[in-house]
Order: C-alpha cells, then sequence, then structure tokens
C-alpha cells in the first residue's frame, strides 16, 4: 500500500486578494506535496479560505455586498491564481461550505457536551484585523503585538474552551515529540512565552458580530473563527461525520503556516484535537515572511501587487523557482523583482536552459538528433555520473528536512557541473575528428541521461519546464524509480528540436 501524505497550508482571509506572500506558502507546500506524489506517496494536499469574521463582515458592507457576495469574488480570483501557478491542490476548503459548518456545529456541541466548552463573561482586548485575543501583559501598550494597531476593549457574554485542562499534557507531547514545532526557536518561543507563563481559557464565541457559523444551541452566538478555521483540517476529511478519511489520511504529516499563527497551531489546536480524542498532527512548520523593501507585504498595509503581473512578465515557472530558491525556508526573506530577474537569469536561463539546449542542438548537429549509444567511460564521465547518481538520497534527506532550497541547489550543482563537462570535453573538436567519434556520443549521452534525471527531480519546483525537457528529449523513462539507474535513457530516440526554455530577461523590465 502506498504511503499517504497530508500536507495542508493556512486557509487564507479572502479580506482582498492575494499576494505573493500567500503564494510563498502554497508554492512551497505544493513543491512539497508534487515531490511526495513523484516518490509514490498518497498525497492530499490541501488548501482553502477562512471565510468568516468580523474583518470580513465590515469589508464586505464597506463594498456594499453581503459578506457571501465579497467572498464569492475573491475565491474565484483565488482558484485563478493557484491555477496560474499550477498549484496542485487535492481539495480546496471554504469555511462557508456547508458540510464545514454543519461539521464545526458539531465539534463544537461535542466539547460543549463534554464540558471543555462552557459559559461566561469575556473582558478583554482585541485585534479585529488580526481576528485575535491579547491580554494586557502581551500588549501593555494596547496595541496589537503582532500588526501594531489599537485593540478594541471588548466584554460580552460568552463561550469558553478548557484550554488550560490540557496545558500539561501539551508540555509533555512537546517534550516526547521534539519535532512537533520546528523551526527549534519557534517552538520555544511558544514554550517560554505562551504555555510556561500559563494557559488561560480561550474565549470561542461571539455576540458583537453575526459573519460566522452559530452555536447550534444558542444561535445568538457565533463561533470564534479560529476554532472555525483550524476545524478545516479534519471537517474537509470528513470528521465528525465519515470516518473513511479520516482513517485514511489523519493525522495530517505537515502544517505549513507563517511564523505569526503558529501559536494557533501550536497551542488551541493541539488542545481541541486531545479534547476531541484525536492524534495529533505530525509536525506544525512556521516559515518566515516574505517581505518588501524589509517590510511586510500585507493587504492591509497597502504594498498589494498582483502575483499575475510577475507570471505573465515571467513565466509561472520564473516565480515558482524564485519563491522555492530564494529564501532559505524558515527565515524572512525579501521579495524584489531585481532579484527575480537575477535568479531567472542565472540558475534557469543560464545553466539550465543553456545546458539543455547546447546539449540538444549538439545532438541534431553531430547525429541527426539520434541518442546514441555511450561506450567506455573516463573518469570525468564517472565523476559527471555518481554526481547523478548521488541526487536521489542527497534531495530525499533535504525534502524531509523542509530544506527546499538546499534541495534545488544540489541539483543546480548538478546541472553546472554539465556544463563545466562540456567545456572540458569541448564536445565540437572530437566533432572534428573521425577516430573520436565514440568519445562524442558517450558524451553526449552523459548529458542528455544526466539532464533527463535532473529533469526528474525538477519537477516538483518547476513542473512546466521539467515537462517541456522530457518531451524535447522524448524518453518514456520519466519515473522516479529511473532516476536511480544511469543508462536508462532510451538509445535510437529521435530527439525534438531543441527549444528555449527561458529567455535572458533584460534588467530594464524592472
Ligand atoms: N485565516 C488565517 C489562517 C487560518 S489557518 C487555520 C490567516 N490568514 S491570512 O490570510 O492572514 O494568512 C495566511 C497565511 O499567509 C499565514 O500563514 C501568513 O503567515 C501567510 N502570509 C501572509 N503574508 C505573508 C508574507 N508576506 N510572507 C509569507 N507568508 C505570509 O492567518
Amino acid at each position: 500500500m502506498k504511503e499517504k501524505y497530508y500536507i495542508t497550508t493556512p486557509i487564507y482571509y479572502p479580506s482582498a486578494n492575494f499576494h505573493i506572500g500567500h503564494c510563498y506558502t502554497t508554492i512551497i507546500a505544493d513543491a512539497i506535496a508534487r515531490y511526495k506524489r513523484l516518490t509514490g506517496c498518497d498525497v492530499y494536499y490541501q488548501t482553502g479560505t477562512d471565510e468568516h469574521g468580523e474583518k470580513i463582515e465590515k469589508k464586505a458592507r464597506e463594498a456594499g455586498l453581503t459578506p457571501q457576495e465579497y467572498v464569492d469574488k475573491i475565491i474565484i480570483d483565488a482558484k485563478d491564481l493557484w491555477k496560474s501557478l499550477n498549484i496542485s491542490y487535492d481539495y480546496f476548503i471554504r469555511t462557508t461550505d456547508e458540510d464545514h459548518a454543519r461539521r464545526v456545529g458539531k465539534i463544537f456541541k461535542k466539547l460543549y457536551d463534554q464540558g471543555d466548552i462552557y459559559k461566561g463573561t469575556y473582558e478583554g482586548l482585541y485585534c479585529i484585523p488580526c481576528e485575535s485575543f491579547w491580554t494586557e501583559s502581551q500588549a501593555p501598550d494596547g496595541k496589537c503585538p503582532d500588526c501594531d494597531r489599537d485593540l478594541k476593549l471588548v466584554s460580552e457574554e460568552a463561550y469558553f474552551f478548557k484550554l488550560s485542562k490540557y496545558q500539561d499534557r501539551l508540555v509533555k507531547y512537546y517534550e516526547s515529540h521534539p519535532n512537533f514545532i520546528l523551526p527549534l526557536s519557534r517552538k520555544n518561543e511558544m514554550l517560554n512565552n505562551f504555555i510556561k507563563p500559563g494557559l488561560e481559557d480561550l474565549c470561542v464565541s461571539r455576540t458583537s458580530f453575526t459573519w460566522g457559523i452559530p452555536v447550534s444551541f444558542d444561535p445568538h452566538h457565533v463561533i470564534y473563527v479560529w476554532i472555525d478555521a483550524l476545524s478545516n483540517y479534519i471537517t474537509s476529511l470528513g470528521y465528525p461525520e465519515d470516518d473513511t478519511l479520516m482513517q485514511k489520511y489523519w493525522p495530517a504529516d505537515l502544517h505549513l503556516v507563517g511564523k505569526e499563527i503558529v501559536r494557533f497551531h501550536a497551542i488551541i489546536w493541539p488542545c481541541m484535537l486531545m479534547a476531541l480524542g484525536l492524534p495529533l498532527p505530525k509536525q506544525v512548520f512556521g516559515h518566515g515572511w516574505l517581505k518588501i523593501d524589509g517590510g511586510k507585504i500585507s493587504k492591509s498595509l497597502g504594498n498589494y501587487q498582483d502575483p499575475r503581473e510577475y507570471i505573465n512578465a515571467y513565466g509561472v515557472d520564473a516565480v515558482r523557482y524564485y519563491a522555492l530558491r530564494e529564501v532559505p525556508f524558515g527565515s524572512d526573506g525579501n521579495f524584489s523583482e531585481e532579484a527575480l530577474i537575477s535568479r531567472t537569469n542565472t540558475d534557469l536561463a543560464n545553466t539550465l536552459g543553456n545546458l539543455v539546449t547546447r546539449t540538444i542542438s549538439m545532438s541534431h548537429k553531430y547525429f541527426k538528433g539520434i541518442v546514441t549509444n555511450p561506450k567506455v567511460n573516463t573518469q570525468l564521465d564517472h565523476e559527471l555520473i555518481n554526481q547523478v547518481l548521488a541526487l536521489k538520497t542527497i534531495v530525499n534527506e533535504k525534502m524531509n528536512n523542509l530544506k527546499v532550497n538546499e534541495a534545488i541547489e544540489e541539483i543546480m550543482e548538478v546541472l553546472r557541473f554539465c556544463n563545466k563537462y562540456i567545456d572540458e570535453t569541448t564536445p565540437w573538436l572530437l566533432a572534428k575528428d573521425e577516430t573520436t567519434q565514440d568519445r562524442l556520443a558517450t558524451i553526449l549521452y552523459n548529458l542528455l541521461e544526466s539532464i533527463r534525471i535532473c529533469a526528474i527531480f525538477l519537477s516538483p519546483f518547476i513542473p512546466d519546464t521539467s515537462k517541456k525537457i522530457l518531451e524535447e528529449l522524448n524518453t518514456e523513462k520519466k519515473s522516479y524509480e529511473s532516476t536511480g539507474n544511469f543508462g536508462s535513457l532510451e538509445t535510437n530516440l529521435k530527439l525534438n528540436e531543441p527549444i528555449i526554455l527561458f529567455k535572458r530577461i533584460e534588467a530594464t523590465k524592472a
């Protein structure tokens, strides 16, 4: 049976159209999902939208629409964006989906019936744009520690979830599962700043607005958006109504989240799951932010640019590649169009594109585009072959540790070696001499085979380009298994005509 792999992105607020920061998480999750599929896993990749809450209600009112009309428009745009980025999600959940809303209602009721949710009065500081509560010690200046805007003092009758009851179990879980929250700095932050000072029970209902899932036994209250939102990871699998997909995919293998929402996933979510008697996700990874000029890109800060502008200008794979390669996963990074151009030119146009075009052109010129049998390999050839064959283990190790940028760099390193191999073996000189035709055939075979294997490894990251390369090679050998055997490329194949994979971009565009 295939190994299963369940990966999620956060579900995004459709309060405005998505920006490159949302693309960042979704592209990384997509690359991991594609990599797992390539290696033979049964993958369930889920993304979606978090559509309830006061902020959306307010935005819709400002736009003169009902909240549903407002979010419906944004969801059409979001799905179009994911399509143009080649995002291969298996399921797109919306918190306004009837199934989800009904299931969240049941989860809330179950927690209430078993005594984990109770009724009380809430008084405290609330940040409307971030939909989060803060204690006075966390926000002594009355400003939201995440976005620095003024907090609102709220007092209302509300339901509470007994977070405090799960504190000790949560600490024990952290101790016995050292990789539950990564990077480790985020786990320590959770323990020291939030858990150890003492978890307070969490207010999980609101009466100050209506755009949300009503509490079924007290419909004057709507369920707190984070309870609604976090539940998406299991309601999409049918919980608590149908066990089939839960059996198959739960617990999630990886929740990818931005660093500012780690605390919801590392504290509230595991406690909810403990209360429901469900296993906890295997890992929550908190990544950094993409910034523009050192500042956060955000709809609410207004430095929004439609990511499709970059896709239209430079191509989907240039954008994907940049997002995956530029920033070490976990750290913050800067997004700049100049860096995108430079990355595309050096890695995609020069290293990869040139190599493929040169190799296929030479094969056409010297062997009429027919893949010819290799003969004796020299020491340099063996060096190349060993590097290519080592990729499988190295890429696997890097991907399993979510070092996506390093996995890509390893592949690039091999492609650079291929370019060096051409320069050192000078096929154009060998072509002039009758006696060196076997040597020439061997070199071209080794290059084509290296390109084939690298193209397979590149498929999770730049799927369109990988496909084009494999089509140029006209090969049937596209499987992950075939990357372990140097020499799988069929001889006597007729290669297709060379194409330009990436044009060099002139910097004036930026
Ligand atoms: N709706 C909640 C998530 C609920 S998950 C059960 C939410 N939505 S959000 O739209 O505000 O943010 C979603 C994700 O996008 C977060 O992980 C956030 O970190 C990420 N990003 C938003 N801007 C970003 C950047 N500029 N860079 C990288 N990621 C960013 O929070």
